[in-house]
């Protein structure tokens, strides 16, 4: 298994040792980065994901609802610009946690252990303390003008004023207590009660509109994942309200249909038609939204006669303006952010991808005094005004409106591939980079048949329609294939790192093996399981 920090990873091997199958492992491990990566893990964000367990695949949408109160304008000034602060900052830019009961109902219907077992190592990790990594550190730095606006959130990760240091040991005994409750009690622990009231006054003090009933009412949602074929491979991937699926599927259904495995592997014109076929599922993306409201139907954008007439339009040797795609006015793009993805599989073939988030980093900075937990700033993700670019630079459609219960558009994109008995379970964060980041990982697999590591590690480019930029890593692409992109009119961007990708694979001998991204703190591992498992 791999995923976002070691503490977490062990958290979930300790569970694997136990006897639990994947789902065990996924739940103990999502819960225990809710202690030890609170820049992403949580209770009070959501995620997705996307479980095989004996041999049937679902999905599990745990995304944010948007409270009953929530209205189309509500994050628009008085001159009718979104004013970014009031989706981004503080309890208004929360959407309804749907980890507590998504996790809970992951476990219901999945789970081997008891329920209290998986939840103990993260109730072991805040009430006796966790080691804190240098990354936690400097992760807290950089969020501290966040964090001191809300006393609630410093008096607990800026003690004294300051992050707590790398190597000190950090306890959080109001989270301890909140997760020992959840681990006897279920979610009601967290969505009814004085936990519940808790969130909804200390909401209220910051002008937030969240409620004990939006808490109380909340449902995680199992979903038909975006299923497609892929070069031979058969994936399973997020449907909506994430947009990953569907761009997944769009991307390698159009490259398939360009004889793209065909095309050398580190040349021009597979970067060339790798972004054609990203930015036309980008534009398409601004037609997405809560399924209740999405402008197009998934089997309409994965249908043939779509991607047939999308892929005619790849063929020129001239990057496409993007506006000639789908018109809109590019603007900024997004800034970093923490999201985080972690991949299970367990001896008997059983595997779980999900992907979880507070969106921002820390989410909206407030945590909810006694019990410990951060809210999100998913409400950001909404087209906060249809047309202007959000965090990501990523510009949306009226479907994505902002509207009372409505799931906010998300980009993560938890997947599962398998050919025969061989099976991979990858995703990344990275806002809207998750599906580009995402697929060139499969592709790497798929295509060009590298191992797990290999293709983990490989450098990667980015495309999302607008900004029109190919965003590239260092030495992802040779001097010659730059300057052959730029010739047929693409604009190159430089940026450090895309992604942080943790992926397992079980190989046709029934080997697991598990990869964990340089590029992240992420820690991976793998334990014999018991027999029986
Ligand atoms: O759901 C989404 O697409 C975003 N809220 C994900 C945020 C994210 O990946 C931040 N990570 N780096």
């Amino acid at each position: 298994m791999a995923s976002a920090a070691p503490a977490a990873t062990r958290a979930g091997l300790e569970v694997l040792h136990a006897g639990g199958n994947a789902v065990d492992a996924a739940v103990a491990t999502a819960l225990a980065l809710a202690v030890v990566h609170p820049q992403a893990g949580n209770l009070g964000g959501g995620g997705f994901a996307v479980v095989r367990v004996h041999g049937e695949v679902s999905a599990l949408d745990f995304r944010e609802a948007a409270p009953a109160a929530a209205s189309h304008d509500m994050y628009l000034g008085k001159n009718g610009d979104p004013v970014a602060e009031k989706s981004l900052v503080g309890p208004l830019a929360a959407g309804v946690p749907g980890s507590p009961a998504g996790l809970w109902e992951l476990h219901r219907k999945h789970g081997k252990l008891d329920w209290a077992n998986v939840v103990a190592p993260a109730v072991r990790l805040a009430r006796d303390g966790f080691v804190v990594t240098p990354r936690l550190e400097k992760s807290v730095a950089r969020a501290a003008k966040l964090l001191v606006r809300f006393p609630e959130t410093a008096a607990v990760w800026l003690p004294g004023g300051e992050p707590p240091p790398a190597g000190s040991l950090m306890k959080i005994p109001s989270l301890a207590a909140t997760l020992r409750d959840y681990g006897e009690h279920g979610p009601e622990a967290i969505t009814a009660g004085p936990v519940a009231a808790a969130i909804e006054t200390v909401s209220d003090r910051y002008g937030g509109v969240l409620t004990v009933a939006d808490l109380e009412s909340y449902r995680p949602v199992w979903r038909k994942p975006v299923f497609f074929d892929a070069f031979g491979w058969k994936v399973a991937s997020m449907p909506l309200p994430s947009s990953g699926g569907i761009i997944l599927g769009q991307t390698s259904g159009l490259l398939e249909r360009t004889n793209w495995g065909r095309t050398p592997r580190f040349g021009a014109e597979r970067t060339h038609l790798l972004v054609e076929a990203w930015r036309r599922a980008y534009a398409d993306r601004f037609l997405l939204g809560d399924p209740s409201t999405t402008q197009a139907a998934e089997s309409d954008l994965l249908g043939e006669g779509w991607l047939d007439r999308r892929a005619r339009e790849l063929r020129s040797r001239r990057a496409t303006p993007s506006d000639k795609v789908r018109s809109w006015k590019p603007s900024a793009a997004g800034e970093s952010t923490e999201t985080t993805h972690l991949s299970v599989a367990d001896g008997a073939g059983n595997v779980v991808s999900l992907t979880t988030t507070l969106n921002g980093s820390f989410g909206c900075g407030l945590l909810v005094p006694g019990v410990g937990i951060l809210l999100n700033n998913e409400m950001d993700d909404f087209a906060t005004a249809p047309g202007r670019p959000n965090l990501y630079g990523l510009i949306q459609g009226e479907a994505n409106a902002v509207g009372p219960g409505k799931r906010m558009l998300s980009s993560m994109s938890p997947t599962i591939a398998w050919r025969g008995s061989e099976t991979v379970a990858l995703g990344s964060p990275g806002g809207s980079t998750i599906p580009t980041v995402t697929v060139q990982v499969l592709l790497n697999l798929v295509v060009d048949g590298d191992d797990l590591q290999t293709a983990v590690n490989r450098p990667r480019i980015h495309h999302q329609w607008m900004p029109d930029q190919i965003v590239v890593e260092p030495d992802a692409l040779a001097p010659e294939t730059a300057w052959e992109l730029e010739r047929r009119g693409h604009e190159l961007k430089p940026r450090k790192q895309l992604g942080d990708v943790n992926a397992v694979r079980i190989s046709s001998d029934g080997t697991v093996e598990a990869a964990a991204d340089p590029r992240g703190p992420s820690s991976a591992g793998v334990v014999t399981p018991a027999p029986g498992t």
